[in-house]
């Protein structure tokens, strides 16, 4: 498969798993917010260490601002996510925090889809693009791991 189809493909896991953290409470509430961090970080680490850095050199000057626009919005929701972690899953702040990573990521998501995958379309060749998956998925295993060790 197309790495890019497959970046597509897990935005719709994470929009579904933000929802399902909305809906539930406490305990339940805490273990799906980890999974979505751990998820998510592996997802932009793979991101930004297998797709990135290609799309980065193949295109002109003025593109290359959307993939340094697309690795500052990953560093937002990095910093939300600590707050959130810090944060007591029962303290009132609680759902306002998260809304506004959901915010942050859902705006992330869309430009990523739009703009980034439009560009990177463009400049990355189709065998490339599917050769590019299984280290795509190795990545984010990897770091995925790395966090879940990290949240315990
Ligand atoms: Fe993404
Ligand atoms: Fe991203």
């Amino acid at each position: 498969m197309d790495v890019l189809t497959h970046i597509k493909e897990e935005h719709d896991e994470f929009r579904e798993l933000m929802k399902k953290i909305e809906s539930s409470k406490s305990a339940k509430k805490k273990e799906l917010f980890r999974e979505l961090y751990a998820k998510l970080h592996g997802h932009h680490e793979a991101e930004e260490k297998v797709v990135f850095p290609m799309v980065l050199e193949e295109v002109k000057a003025e593109d290359k601002e959307v993939v340094r626009e697309m690795i500052e919005e990953h560093s937002l929701g990095q910093y939300q996510f600590k707050v959130l972690e810090k944060t007591d899953v029962e303290d009132e702040t609680w759902d306002a925090k998260f809304m506004v990573l959901k915010e942050v990521l859902e705006h992330h998501m869309e430009e990523e889809e739009k703009e980034f995958i439009t560009l990177a379309k463009k400049v990355i060749p189709k065998e490339k693009r599917e050769e590019l998956l299984e280290k795509f998925e190795s990545v984010l295993e990897k770091k995925k791991k790395e966090k879940e060790k990290e949240l315990k």
